[in-house]
């Protein structure tokens, strides 16, 4: 049998390259949000909850997304200060998974990226007590409203509205391969780690 295997495809010095140039692909493949990432996190039991955020800034070594931080992810987020994701491209049919630990983005990279948000979703930042009871969808509207009535559109970031970096100690690329041959390559460091370390996995 012919080799499939791609060996540009997992080419490069680090990993966070890596992830850049696959993400660049998958903008020009996705039918949409190709930047966004299941993201978990686990409660006090340790039981894993996962749901969907954007990955909205990849660093030189981490990864940022933005959330409320009284939201349930963001508790959880803290509760470990350790979260995992994964990103999978179906038009691609590649995946990446990332561990790390956490750390709050909430300053000026947090205010540069919530001034650039649409002044609507500015104030629904403020409206919204993510992840709280809501009775009935009118009540988020006329806080919605209210706030965009008291600030006329010139908003400032909420305290409790901002950026989780996550500092990867392991990211995995995933390809698909023919046969379910796929190819996996691992790369691993320590905590707060500049060097890291390579391995193939079985598929
Ligand atoms: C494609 C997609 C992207 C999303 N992006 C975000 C995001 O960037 N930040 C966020 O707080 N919620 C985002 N959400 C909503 C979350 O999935 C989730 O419903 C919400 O944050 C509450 O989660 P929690 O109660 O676990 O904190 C997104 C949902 C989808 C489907």
């Amino acid at each position: 049998m012919e080799s499939n295997f791609d060996e540009n495809l997992f080419a490069g010095e680090e990993p966070l390259t890596i992830f850049r140039r696959w993400l660049e692909e998958a903008r020009k493949t996705e039918v949409n949000d190709p930047d966004a990432i299941a993201l978990a996190t686990v409660d006090e039991e340790g039981l894993p909850n996962v749901r969907m955020v954007l990955l909205r800034i990849i660093e030189d070594d981490a990864f940022v997304f933005f959330t409320n931080y009284g939201s349930k992810k963001a508790k959880e987020a803290f509760l470990t200060n350790k979260v995992a994701f994964n990103i999978h491209w179906k038009s691609l049919r590649r995946q990446i998974r990332v561990r790390g630990h956490v750390e709050k983005e909430d300053g000026v990279i947090a205010d540069q990226y919530f001034s650039r948000r649409e002044i609507g979703s500015q104030a629904a930042a403020w409206a919204s007590k993510q992840s709280e009871t809501l009775s009935d969808r009118q009540e988020l509207i006329e806080r919605w409203q209210s706030y965009q009535n008291e600030y006329k559109g010139k908003f400032v970031r909420p305290s409790f509205w901002g950026g989780i970096r996550i500092k990867p100690i392991q990211i995995e690329f995933w390809a698909d391969g023919q046969y379910r041959l796929h190819d996996r390559f691992v790369w691993q460091r320590a905590l707060g780690g500049k060097g890291w370390s390579m391995r193939r996995l079985y598929p």
